[in-house]
Formats: structure tokens, sequence, C-alpha cells
């Protein structure tokens, strides 16, 4: 009895449930989402099909038994996949001829983040949206009513939901052959095309024209990337390259005054940030990617190493003239030779006449090419030959030391520049870097040392003391940046900094932009046209000049007179003829001494013989 009046109830709902899906008009039409399917595949020649399925649908009849059955019916061969909870990055994986259909119940529908996380990277795919409302099927479904209220309530949802994820190409389908497309730009809006639609225009193609949209983002000031002109126009070398690419898309710029002053400095870490969290799309500043920013980056521009410049050591070291004509081997090599000639001309010389301290002058006045004190006593034949010999010797090396000498002294070198991290410790330079950079080099495994001499300052800081060619310090610099110092100290016989050799890269210069960005992909082709066309060079060019014309950098003065000689360049000469004074004057007084000795002892022997006798 109680089996039979419930089994009685079941199939008069069951009944009643059929009766209004098939009587009212707001059902799902399978048909239509299909002829659509073919006309996009005749157009796109699809290869795979990915289905993200809202797991609220899987009891849904119209989908699960009627449109997913056909579907697989009229495209036999060609292979899909089916997502419900599943978590796998499909980039790299789907073919960019895929079609992706996601099927949400709301715009609180769990399957959508599921969707945009798998299809990160890649969601400018065609993506159709199929959205049907949970639990409309037995209300009113017409303008005004409450199911129709929050369906568009819905709609206009999933759209602003689709605009923040950025994905590109997509058109949303739903219940009553209600049809919706995105149009972008300039402001993303949503089209009816119920009644109108064709398949061609379901996909919008973006291209590079996006129609005056606004982009608006921070411009602050960052030598010589990014900076403004009084008249507040973008310069800079990375400005430059912006600006462009903006007109190219036939977008407008506009700054959004975070810095009101022109000179106020950007705040990397903010950018950052705000890109990441979705506050900004893309950002002017470009920046060195050696900072692990979860912010998307662009295309590179450019490659940057991170490299420390220092002081120009400048000071070319006058007082050891004399000593490096010569190396030192070759000094110790010359006096082993005068010693060597001195015994020589000693032994040759007949023996009643032999004098060593003559011998020692003589080679002396040899080597040095002068003329012989005393005419060489020879006797034989072939120590006249040893004679010619030495005054050849004398010849040659005279005048190669002469020519050395007058070198140095035409072109005194520099002194030896600082290169490694060892020559930095032996002197007591501060480094100066940017606070954000400070972890990076950290994490780069630097010595304790080496560590201790940076010092981490704010941007302001670090321009008006980098940009200004301060030598007290040594900075932080990038090649973009070294760059523009180079063309500063261009016309400098020697330069105010020099780049070390201490470097880590090389890493991308890149735009921080927002990952999956429709900017992305116009962007990226603009920074490869740019570069072939040799742009990038001539706009290096325009943003220094218009940086001098502002003041922001200048030109070092070249101010290189003829240097007369210091007392300091005659250094290792006094050292020289001190240290002989000091000797012969030693030498004298024994001489003296000897005299006086002798005369005493002499005396002093008569006054004993006198005793004696
Ligand atoms: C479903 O779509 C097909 C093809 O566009 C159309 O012929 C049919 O009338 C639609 N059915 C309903 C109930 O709207
Ligand atoms: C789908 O149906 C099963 C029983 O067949 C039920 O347990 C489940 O809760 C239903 N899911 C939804 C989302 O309605
Ligand atoms: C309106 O839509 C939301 C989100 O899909 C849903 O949770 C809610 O139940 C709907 N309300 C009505 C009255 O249909
Ligand atoms: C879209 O157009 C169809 C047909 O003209 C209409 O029934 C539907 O209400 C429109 N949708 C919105 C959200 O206005
Ligand atoms: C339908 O769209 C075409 C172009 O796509 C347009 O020319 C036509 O006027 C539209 N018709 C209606 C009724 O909106
Ligand atoms: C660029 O955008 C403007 C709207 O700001 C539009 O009027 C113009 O037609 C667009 N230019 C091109 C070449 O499409
Ligand atoms: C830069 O922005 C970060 C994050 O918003 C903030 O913590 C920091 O104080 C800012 N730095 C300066 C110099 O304004």
């Amino acid at each position: 009895m109680w089996l039979t009046r419930s089994a009685t109830y079941l199939s008069v709902t069951l009944m009643a449930s059929l009766y209004i899906t098939e009587s009212e008009t707001q059902a799902f039409n399978s048909s239509l989402a299909i002829e659509i399917a073919k006309h996009l595949n005749k157009a796109y020649k699809f290869s795979n099909f990915v289905f993200f399925l809202s797991e609220n649908l899987l009891n849904d009849t119209e989908v699960m038994d009627d449109f997913l059955p056909q579907f697989w019916k009229k495209f036999p061969r060609t292979p899909y996949v089916t997502v419900t909870r599943q978590h796998y990055r499909m980039q790299g994986f789907l073919d960019k001829r895929s079609l992706i259909y996601i099927f949400v119940t709301g715009y609180d529908d769990p399957i959508l983040p599921l969707a945009a996380l798998n299809l990160r990277r890649i969601r400018y795919y065609p993506i159709i949206f199929v959205f049907l409302p949970r639990g409309i099927y037995d209300k009113p479904f017409t303008a005004g009513s409450e199911a129709y209220v929050n369906f568009t309530d819905n709609l206009v949802n999933i759209f602003e939901w689709i605009w923040k994820r950025q994905f590109s190409r997509t058109f949303l389908l739903s219940v009553d052959n209600n049809i919706y497309i995105h149009d972008l730009f300039p402001v993303p809006t949503i089209v009816n095309k119920t009644d109108n639609w064709s398949v061609k225009d379901l996909f919008v193609k973006i291209g590079n024209n996006f129609k005056g949209h606004i982009i608006k983002t921070p411009i602050c000031y960052d030598l010589p990337r990014v900076f403004r002109l009084p008249s507040n126009e973008l310069s800079g070398v990375s400005g430059k390259l912006f600006k462009a690419f903006v007109r190219f898309i036939n977008a407008s710029l506009i700054d959004d005054a975070t810095c009101y002053s022109i000179k106020e400095p950007y705040n990397l870490t903010k950018i950052l940030q705000d890109v990441s969290e979705g506050r900004l799309q893309i950002s002017v500043h470009s920046y060195t990617e050696m900072l692990n920013s979860p912010a998307g980056s662009s295309y590179p521009i450019g490659i940057n190493d991170f490299c420390f410049i220092v002081p120009f050591r400048r000071r070319s070291p006058e007082h050891l003239f004399l000593q490096r004509t010569l190396q030192n081997s070759t000094w110790l090599f010359v006096v082993f030779a005068m010693f060597y000639v001195t015994f020589a001309i000693w032994w040759l010389t007949t023996e009643e006449r032999r004098d060593f301290t003559l011998a020692f002058l003589q080679s002396i006045s040899s080597f040095l090419y002068a003329p012989p004190l005393q005419i060489l006593y020879l006797h034989i034949k072939y120590t006249r030959f040893f004679s010619i010999l030495l005054f050849i010797l004398g010849f040659c090396l005279t005048n190669l030391f002469q020519s050395k000498m007058s070198s140095y002294l035409t072109a005194s070198l520099p002194d030896s520049q600082i290169n490694t991290v060892a020559d930095l410790l032996a002197t007591d330079l501060k480094i100066i870097v940017m606070e954000h950079e400070l972890p990076i080099l950290k994490a780069i495994g630097y010595d304790d040392a080496f560590l201790k001499r940076f010092v981490p300052v704010k941007k302001n800081f670090m321009d008006s003391h980098r940009d200004r060619l301060n030598a007290t310090y040594a900075y932080s610099s990038q090649t973009d940046r070294w760059n523009f110092v180079k063309i500063q100290q261009l016309q400098l016989k020697y330069p105010v900094f020099h780049l070390s050799e201490i470097c880590i890269g090389p890493y991308y210069l890149v735009y921080p932009i927002r990952e999956d960005s429709v900017f992305y992909k116009p962007l990226k082709y603009f920074i490869l046209y740019a570069h072939q066309y040799g742009l990038q060079t001539h706009w290096n060019r325009q943003a220094f000049s218009e940086a001098l014309a502002l003041k922001y950098v200048s030109m070092m003065d070249v101010n290189e007179e003829i240097k007369p000689l210091s007392m300091n360049f005659f250094r290792s000469i006094w050292l020289i003829w001190g240290i002989g004074i000091t000797l012969s004057g030693a030498a004298f007084i024994v001489e003296m001494r000897e005299t006086v000795f002798e005369r005493i002892n002499a005396r002093a022997g008569n006054e004993w013989q006198r005793y004696i006798e």
C-alpha cells in the first residue's frame, strides 16, 4: 500500500519534471551548441577538445545524456579531455588548435578557478563558456522575473571574471539559445548576439587595435629607463619603447599620478606587488628580472648584467717610474752582469796593473754607455774583441732603457683597476646598493667581509650619488645604466667610473606585466620588431640627449692639461742620491780614519824606534 503510493508519487514527479523541461523554453539547446561547434570546426580545424564540467552538472541530463554523447558522435576522431576536479597544467600539453568548453552554473562555481589554474599562460586559446543556471527550470524566466535577474547578475559577474583572468577569445552560450560575446576594447562590454550571430564574429580577434583602450599606470622617475619631460611626456630608454608600443596598439597611456612630482623615484616593490595582485595590468617601469617576483614579466627588452661600478684609479704611481721600466728579475740580472763584467775586466788586465775598483768603474760606465775613465789596459788581441762586445751591450742597454723611460713620461699609465672582490676588499670603498637588491646579493653567497661593505639605500639617495657620478662610493649597476654612464664620460681620456668584473647574471630586462595579459603577445612582437629595426639604439640616444637637456645627467668636462713633473716624480732619484751620499760619506770617514790611524801608527813606530835606540 505504502509502496504503491510512493511509487505513484515518484512517477508523477518524474513526469512533471519531464513535462516542465520540455514545455519551458529556457532549457539548453544541444543542437544549437553542436551546430556552432560544427561551424567553428570548419573554420579552425580543431585537433583537441577540452571540457571543464562543473560538478553541479554531473546529474544534469541535458548535458550528460544529450549534449556530450551527441557531440562525441559528431567528432568521433578528435581526442578530448574532461576535467571536473583534477588540477594539471595544460600549457604544452594542449595544441593551439584546441576548443575548450567550460560548463558553469554561476559565477561562484568552483570549476572557474580550476579552469583558470589549468589554463595558465594559454588563456588566449578559443574558449566557450556554457552557462546553465541552477534551479531555474521550474521558475518563470521572463524579463523582470527573479530567475531572470539572477541570470543577468550571474552573466555580468562571469564576464567580469573572464576579463579579470584575461581570457581574451571567448563567447558564452546559455539557456534559451542565448549567445553573448565579449567586446574587450576600448572597455570590456557584453554584446547580446542571440538573434543575430555569425560564426566569424563569435571569437573576437584582438590583433593590434585596442581602440583607444586606456592604460593607467604610475610613471615615476628612474633614470635612464623612465622619466618625464617638463611637458609630462614620457621619456627614457624603456619609456620611449613603451610609448611607441601604446601607439602601435592604438591605446592611450595615462599617468595615475602616484608620483606627483617629476623627480619622485619609483617604488619597484610596490609596482611589482600591484601587478602581481592584479591592481595593475602592466607597468612602464622595466626592471632587471633578478628579484624572484610573483609579478609576471614581459618578453625581454634586453639582457642586463648586474655589476658593480667602482671609481677609476686615475693616479699613476709616478715615483715608481724608474723601477717600473725594468722587471725585477731584469734589474737583478743587470746588477749581476755588472759584477761579472768587473771581474772579467780585472782578470783580463795585466797582473801588475790590476785594480778592482777601477775595473768596477769601468764596468759601470760601459753599461751606461759613458766614456770610460781610462783606456782599458789591453795587451792581448782577444780582449779588444771583448771590449767591443762590452760597448755594443752598453749601447743597446742604455738606449732601450732610455726609450722605455721616455715612453713612460709621454704616456704615464694609470694604476691597475679594481676588478675582483679581493681588489675591492683591499680598498676601503663602501658599496651602495638598493634595498631590494640586498637579499639577492646575500643569497648569492658572497663572503661576509664583502657583504659588510654593502650599504642598502633608498632610490633617491642612489640617484643623487650614482647619476651625479660621485666617486666616493662604489655602486651596483646594470648594463643599461652603465651604458648611460659610459656616454657621460665618453670625452674623458680616463673615465671617472670603471665597470668591475664582479658581475652576476645575465638577467633579462623586462616590464612587469600580468601573466596571461592581453598585452603580452602584442608587446612581445613589438619588442622583436623594435630590435630588428634598430629602434632601441635610436631611443637610447634620444633618451640620453633629453636627459642631458634636462640636466639629469652631465657630460664630464675635459680638463686634461699637460702636467708638469712633480717632486714626487723624482722620488726614486732622490732615494738613490740619498743612499749614494750616505755611502760615500761613510766611505770617506773610513778612509779619513785610516790615514789618521796610519799617521799615528807611523809616529808611534818612530817614537818606539827612538826609544829603543
Ligand atoms: C535549437 O537550435 C536549433 C538550431 O539552431 C533550432 O533549429 C531549434 O529551433 C532550437 N530549439 C529550441 C527549442 O529553441
Ligand atoms: C547527483 O546524484 C547523486 C545520486 O544519483 C546524488 O548523490 C548527488 O548528490 C547528486 N549531485 C548533485 C550535485 O545534485
Ligand atoms: C542566484 O544565483 C546564485 C549564484 O549562482 C545562487 O546561489 C542562488 O541560489 C540564485 N538565486 C535564485 C533565487 O535563483
Ligand atoms: C539577449 O537577447 C535576447 C533576444 O533578443 C533576449 O531574449 C535576452 O533577454 C537578451 N539578454 C539580455 C541579458 O538582455
Ligand atoms: C546583425 O549583425 C549584422 C552584422 O553582424 C548587422 O549588419 C545587422 O544589422 C544585425 N541585425 C540586427 C537585427 O541586429
Ligand atoms: C584608434 O582608436 C580610436 C578610438 O580611440 C578609433 O577611433 C580609431 O579608429 C582607431 N584607429 C584605428 C586605426 O583603428
Ligand atoms: C615601497 O612600497 C612598499 C610596499 O608598498 C612599502 O612597504 C615601502 O615603504 C615603499 N617604499 C618607499 C620608499 O616608499
